[in-house]
């Protein structure tokens, strides 16, 4: 590993451009490398004011941030699991209806990303600004018709603090699960306990996701068997967007994107064929990604992190955007935030200056080997208990692009897999716009968004606002309910359908003209609901 490595950061160095470090810290010069360190746990980090609640959360109640939406209740701060670990939280209550509306939990991924990525550049009441100085209200924020709580974690992470000593997704979903007890325990957000839970995640929230979900259920058959106490959590939705979960059925995606996506060729074909031989090579990625899930050891994949990160995703990637492969680098959308969070840092009750990544807690996992492992299983386990579950992906990021998101799919072995396989794409609408195609049988459905890079709300998709699209599937989901076009939905479904039907040529075009016009004004009509 030590030897690729060299290899890889001397390769690097010829390297024109800058490469942004977005989700997925740059090491080295490679997205998503491995550190030429130890495994590192960083003990017991001073803040001051360092007061802290165990077991209790210390809020900021309606800070006057980000959200300004009259009426609409907010808070932030910690939940303290122990008195050297605190994690950072920000909810915001459904702009309607928030008492009886669903609870949505955010993750951004990393590892290592804070989830103010999430808050401020995809679908939070604000957003940042092209600029960088300052934020706008967002008509097509997730709390809309949801209670929105996002969480900074593992301890380490964005304005989360303290010891810094998880590396693995299981570690992280134990911690995330003690401060929801924490959360729920509090009079202010008791109430929404019984709602329906949604976690919704992104990128290395392909791992996060149904690592965290499958902990949330196992522990809920744990209290009703006596065995743990503490309070059940009513998860009904699984999202995960641009997430790698199943990194053996999803790396050669990487190979085959590189060479065919909607956009255009990302690499040459000498690249492209060397990155084909470092997949099927004997003792190549796709041994090492096996050996990995064989039971390998930590170092095993790790190894098989350094490598294929290089020799693969990096190499492919490298002289685009990985995240918006339309863009160059260096590819400053969406907008930093870093200045403006810090500037209203006390204002929202945060105890430490915050940054985007943490590569602490990204070098624990990589020395963990988390990435490398396989998340499929548990994500079988989630839908399998009734989870409805939706996988979607923006077409135009690389770094986890639909290719390798569809082969994992496809590979899932869960009760609505046949259904699934029979299944032909669907367009996907939003108020008339196609915006991506699906697929769902039972309550799991995977949505490929066009023109979407992997942060997928912060796209606008045609004629829609920033996140429209995205406010759609979300509700949908969240509120337990299938995907289903908007206007051409109904109205596109019913627009085709009658396009085959009109077409037997008893019906004019007039007719046709008219029947469209009537398909627009009722989705005129129910968008005003
Ligand atoms: C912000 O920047 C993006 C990317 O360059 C661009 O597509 C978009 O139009 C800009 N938005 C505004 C409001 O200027
Ligand atoms: C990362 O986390 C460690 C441990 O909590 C902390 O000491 C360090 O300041 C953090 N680094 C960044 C860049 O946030
Ligand atoms: C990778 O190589 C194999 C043969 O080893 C070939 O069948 C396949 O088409 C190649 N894939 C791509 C995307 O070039
Ligand atoms: C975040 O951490 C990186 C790496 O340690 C550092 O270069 C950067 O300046 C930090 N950003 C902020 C806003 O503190
Ligand atoms: C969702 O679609 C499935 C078929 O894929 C159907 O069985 C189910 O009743 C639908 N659920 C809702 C809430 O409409």
């Amino acid at each position: 590993m030590r030897l690729l490595f060299a290899f890889g950061a001397v390769f690097l160095s010829f390297l024109p451009g800058t490469l942004s470090t977005k989700q997925v810290p740059v090491i080295n010069g490679i997205a998503g490398g491995v550190p030429n360190t130890d495994k590192l746990l960083v003990k017991g980090e001073t803040v001051s004011p360092t007061v802290t609640t165990p077991g209790r959360l210390r809020v900021v109640e309606n800070s006057g941030v980000c959200e300004t939406t009259p009426g609409v209740y907010q808070a932030s701060g910690y939940g303290d699991l122990t008195s050297t670990q605190s994690i950072w939280f920000w909810f915001f209550a459904a702009r309607k209806n928030p008492d009886t509306a669903p609870l949505a939990l955010w993750f951004n991924g990393g590892p290592g990303s804070s989830s103010m990525i999430g808050l401020f550049q995809e679908h939070g009441p604000c957003r940042i600004t092209n600029d960088s100085s300052t934020v706008v209200l967002n008509p097509n924020s997730w709390n809309t018709e949801a209670n929105v709580l996002y969480i900074d974690q593992p301890v380490g992470v964005g304005f989360s603090h303290g010891d810094t000593v998880v590396g693995t997704s299981q570690e992280a979903a134990s911690d995330v699960w003690k401060f929801l007890q924490i959360f729920f325990a509090d009079a202010r957000f008791a109430k929404y306990q019984p709602n329906p839970l949604a976690l919704w995640t992104e990128s290395y929230g392909g791992h996060y996701g149904p690592t965290f979900a499958a902990y949330f259920l196992k522990q809920n058959i744990a209290i009703d068997a006596g065995t743990v106490s503490g309070k059940k959590l009513n998860l009904k939705v699984l999202g995960i967007g641009n997430g790698i979960t199943d990194p053996l059925n999803q790396y050669y995606g990487y190979i085959v994107y590189a060479g065919s996506n909607p956009y255009h060729m990302l690499a040459s074909s000498s690249a492209i064929s060397s990155a084909n031989s470092s997949w099927s090579s004997p003792g190549g990625c796709k041994d090492q990604i096996t050996s990995c899930y064989n039971g390998g050891s930590e170092s095993i994949c790790t190894e098989a992190q350094s490598y294929c990160n290089a020799l693969i995703l990096y190499l492919l990637g490298r002289n685009w955007d990985l995240y918006d492969v339309r863009q160059r680098n260096p590819d400053i959308y969406p907008p930093d935030f870093s200045t403006y969070i810090n500037s209203v840092r006390t204002k929202i009750g945060a105890e430490v200056i915050w940054n985007q990544s943490n590569t602490t807690v990204y070098t624990n996992f990589a020395f963990a080997g988390d990435w490398m492992r396989n998340s499929a299983p548990d994500l079988e386990y989630v839908i399998n208990s009734g989870v409805r579950t939706l996988i979607y992906d923006g077409d135009a990021d690389f770094i986890v692009n639909y290719v390798g998101v569809e082969s994992m799919v496809d590979a899932l072995q869960s009760q609505f897999t046949s259904a699934y396989h029979s299944q032909a794409w669907t367009p996907y609408e939003v108020h008339g716009q196609v915006t991506g195609q699906y697929k769902a049988a039972g309550t799991f459905a995977y949505l490929r968004i066009y023109g979407a890079g992997h942060e997928v709300p912060a796209y606008t998709i045609g004629n829609l606002g920033y996140g429209e699209a995205a406010l759609q599937f979300f509700n949908q989901i969240t509120s337990g309910n299938n995907l289903t076009s908007t206007c051409n939905g109904p109205c596109v479904a019913a627009r085709s359908s009658s396009r085959t039907s009109l077409s037997i040529d008893t019906v004019s075009f007039v007719a046709q003209v008219f029947l469209l016009l009537v398909l627009s004004r009722s989705c005129l009509t129910s968008l005003m609901d």
